[in-house]
């Protein structure tokens, strides 16, 4: 894609930097915009005419400098470059060396692009549409808020002072220090913030109920909900409660604030936001409702308030020095997320989740060629949004996981302690990090981890195993897992690579540090007959290939049930990986999946579930789709049968997630009487019969509007238009995309681009539709190209735009569609999208020549098995 002339990137000069904000803003909400006043002190560090900040969006009608000496003062011209998105301020001479401040004065607008300073709409109880303004200024959209050193390592004090109508709630990171009021408006000041990034500053004026309580060591926690809705913030009050004592004693350092609130708000682009003391919410990673929140809902809206209140740490005390190491605030709050969740909610089983979540998509995307290194060098606005992704969150957080189970928890607690003390209110690089932890533990942590940071992708172990009396000899060689297989080019790759071996008997029978290709590790007093597994508990950031005796054996462990969860879970997905590579066969993988039918784990189904998806998608390219869909019907025969449609009393918080997903499953792959039971329900259910319970409503209707018509979908508008919240619109959304022809996909698409739907959620409609069925997708990507510049427009808020080329383009399955998308954007291109349109095509290659390649043979498998 053309970069025409555009100037490369460079950081703002340092030559004038800021040391405080003193922050004063109007905002209407009625005719979207705001006033504002900045007062910034800076320090001059050298003799210059010209001042540099960031600044979009802005109008400014003054601007002046005030040295603090004499205090005389200076006015500058203003100068506006949208491209680099700075403000210059040119003085007559040169500003002396010293104090001073610079003063200016502003308009902005209150935009609905769900950034910078923006707008959000409500409904009051009372049915009145109003709007609140609330602010996102990561990644740097603090610009579009204040003309400011919007880069994180100017980190700085801030006082905010908001003026607003008086009937409304006001909030910043710290509490209210003056409230004066002034006819209908009052004006709140705030207490001045610690020094910190400018993208962790936060502001709103709205309505909103709150719930609150204290934490152990008397934290103030306060969770601000829509009005009328305060009791659904219990939940996740009681999470944080447990969490902020929980990273206390981790990190063995107080969190600093006085105060900590967690909001909801109704329009927002991420899931969630760390601002300092104010953390940001969509409404449905926050508000649990006792009766109509999913069990899954209620396990993310944990995992998400662990994952925030980890960054008011890791991320807002220590912050890293420049976007080239957000991979840390990031990596590391997805990794410790789960650990706050094991500890206050130990029977979600969460590790093993994390397996089946971050582990696996991470494993997925780093093996294509379009991957990048965790540690990548950025500059512009757009290239730092695109490193939000699963690189940054997924394999982040598991070698972060594979690095604490090679040093231990002791040490590696003291190496956070350390480098958080030593780096508090200042920022951090990821060297820092192994710097600390490697004098906690004495290890070379920097020389290790480096090999997994620095360079994109991960090894594939080659293992294999000769017995000699009572000892095995287990050689393992190292290469760079390729997702076509093609590992040629990557010959000299090597990673330093912590390697345990468990054998059916005991959990860690030889640990080492693989550091060369090759290494021969020797087991002794081992049966013959004995399995060896590679990595137990998927610790480990890389895949295992095994000879094939050795995985005839592990075979064997499956079904006799040997094998931990997180084994079982690894090796399907292994194999299945392997297999779309090209290096092992699909065939193996139907035969695994047929040795997993006694399952009776919920996290181990969620692979299996995963795992036939994905050759179900590869498949419906096919003459026998029908065939496999009966294949993998009969996978969930037995374990639907146990479970039943009926939740039962004390089930354990796995069990429904379980039951949603195998019944979805089993009617989607076409149980004749899955789909009436489905139905039934959903008749129910819209004629106000009987209330679907909430665990079985995404399966209730999306069965119903997979086998449904106009009508359904009305329906489900209807049921829409009366939804008392935004979990129960997403459902809906989820559901809508399910209709099984043109006119029906085309009309949940429309659907989604209209008013009825907020843009927050609109991608979710085009993900279901386009991967429902072969129809959704031919539609959706055809309703994309036909619509793009209104998609352009609707999808503004941060990566909205990547998650929708993603879900509407990667899984297509032929050269010719490939050619399709690349040549759409080639005519049409995007900067935030360019690595993801090249993930894109390159799956669609992937698909294509594995499809090539083993269509046949499975083909035959299955024809052999009916
Ligand atoms: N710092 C991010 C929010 C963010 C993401 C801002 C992208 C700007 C661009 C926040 O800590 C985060 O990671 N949120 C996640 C939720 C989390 C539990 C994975 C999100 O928004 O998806
Ligand atoms: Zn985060």
């Amino acid at each position: 894609m053309s970069e025409g002339t555009k100037k490369p990137f460079e950081r703002l000069p340092t030559k004038v930097v800021p040391v405080h904000y003193t922050l004063h803003l109007t905002p209407d909400l009625k005719q979207f915009a705001f006033n504002g006043t900045v007062d910034i002190d800076v320090q001059v560090k050298e003799a210059t005419n010209t001042v540099v900040m960031n600044c979009i969006e802005i109008e400014i009608s003054k601007a002046e400098f005030r040295t603090s000496g004499d205090q005389s003062v200076v006015k500058g011209d203003v100068s506006l470059d949208e491209g680099t998105e700075t403000l210059t301020l040119t003085f007559p001479n040169p500003l002396p060396v010293g104090d001073g401040s610079l003063h200016i004065i502003y308009k902005g607008t209150l935009n609905d692009n769900m950034k910078g300073f923006y707008r959000s709409k409500y409904t009051t109880p009372s049915g009145e549409e109003r709007y609140a303004a609330v602010t996102q200024f990561e990644a740097p959209d603090a610009r579009r808020a204040f003309p400011c050193w919007d880069e994180p390592a100017h980190k700085t004090t801030f006082d905010v002072t908001i003026v607003a109508p008086k009937d409304r709630v006001v909030l910043s990171n710290m509490d209210v220090v003056k409230e004066e009021m002034s006819g209908e408006l009052k004006t709140v000041t705030f207490g001045r913030t610690p020094k910190m990034s400018s993208y962790l500053l936060a502001f709103i004026v709205g309505e909103y109920d709150y719930i609150e309580g204290l934490d152990e060591d008397g934290v103030r926690i306060r969770v601000y909900t829509p009005v009328g809705k305060k009791e659904q913030g219990k939940f996740a009050l009681e999470v944080a409660q447990k969490t902020l004592p929980f990273y206390k004693k981790y990190f063995q350092i107080a969190y600093p604030l006085p105060k900590i609130d967690l909001i909801a708000i109704a329009d927002f682009a991420a899931g969630a936001m760390e601002n300092w003391g104010l953390v940001t919410y969509r409404e449905r990673i926050l508000l649990v409702d006792p009766v109509n929140t999913s069990q899954a809902t209620k396990q993310y809206v944990a995992l998400v308030v662990g994952h925030e209140l980890a960054h008011q740490w890791f991320g807002n005390l220590v912050t890293m020095e420049w976007w080239t190491h957000l991979w840390l605030n990031e990596g590391f709050a997805s990794w410790i997320e789960y650990l706050c969740v094991d500890h206050c909610l130990p029977d979600y089983q969460i590790w093993t989740q994390f397996v089946n979540s971050d582990y696996k998509s991470a494993l997925r995307l780093d093996a294509m060629a379009n991957s990048h290194p965790i540690e990548v060098e950025v500059g512009s606005p757009d290239e730092v949004e695109e490193i939000f992704d699963a690189i940054s969150y997924c394999k982040g957080a598991s070698i972060i996981r594979m690095l604490h189970d090679w040093i231990g928890d002791k040490d590696f607690r003291t190496g956070m302690h350390e480098y958080l003390t030593k780096l508090s209110y200042k920022n951090a690089s990821t060297e820092d990090l192994w710097t600390s932890l490697g004098v906690a533990s004495g290890k070379p942590v920097d020389k290790v981890m480096t090999t997994w940071t620095k360079k994109m992708g991960y090894p594939v172990l080659n293992v294999s195993a000769k017995q000699e009396g009572s000892s095995r000899h287990i050689t393992i060689s190292q290469t760079k897992f390729c997702a076509d297989g093609c590992d040629e080019p990557y010959k000299d790759y090597l990673w330093m690579v912590p390697v345990t071996i468990a054998t059916k008997n005991t959990k860690s029978a030889a640990s080492i540090l693989l550091e060369t290709k090759t290494s021969t590790v020797t087991i002794d007093n081992i049966d013959p007959n004995d399995w060896v597994k590679v990595n137990p508990g998927s610790v480990g950031f890389y895949r295992v290939n095994y000879q094939s005796d050795m995985l005839t054996g592990l075979l064997q462990a499956v079904s006799d049930g040997s094998l931990d969860t997180r084994d079982r879970i690894q090796l399907i997905d292994d194999v299945l990986a392997l297999a779309q590579a090209g290096v092992g066969s699909t065939v193996k993988v139907l035969e695994l999946l047929s040795a997993y039918a006694n399952e009776k784990e919920f996290t181990v189904w969620e692979t299996l579930v995963g795992s036939l998806g994905t050759l179900n998608r590869l498949l419906s390219n096919t003459d026998y789709h029908d065939k496999f869909k009966k294949f993998a019907e009969n996978i969930f025969t037995n374990i639907v049968k146990e479970l039943g449609w009926e939740p039962r009393p004390n089930e354990g918080p796995l069990i429904p997630m379980m039951r949603s997903m195998l019944l979805s499953a089993y009617g989607h792959y076409g149980n004749r009487n899955t789909i009436s039971q489905a139905k039934s329900k959903f008749d129910n259910h819209v004629c106000d019969k009987e209330t679907c319970h909430v665990d079985l409503r995404s399966t209730v209707f999306s069965l119903a509007m997979k086998h449904g018509n106009e009508g359904t979908f009305d329906q489900l508008c209807k049921l829409h238009s009366k939804s008392a919240s935004q979990e129960e619109s997403v459902r809906l959304y989820r559901a809508m995309g399910y209709g099984q022809t043109s006119p029906l996909v085309t009309k949940c698409l429309d659907y989604a681009m209209s008013d009825k739907v907020r843009a927050q959620d609109c991608c979710t409609l085009f993900a279901s539709a386009a991967n429902s069925s072969k129809t959704g997708r031919v539609v959706s990507w055809q309703y994309v190209r036909d619509n793009w510049q209104k998609c352009k427009e609707r999808f503004t808020g941060s990566f909205m735009l990547q998650r929708l080329v993603s879900s509407v383009c990667s899984d297509f399955a032929s050269e010719e569609r490939a050619k399709e998308v690349e040549e759409f954007f080639t005519a049409n291109p995007v900067a935030s999208v360019e690595r993801t349109v090249k993930q894109s095509c390159e799956a669609i290659r992937l698909h294509a020549q594995w499809l090539g390649r083993d269509k046949e043979a499975i083909k035959e498998w299955l024809n052999s098995k009916s």
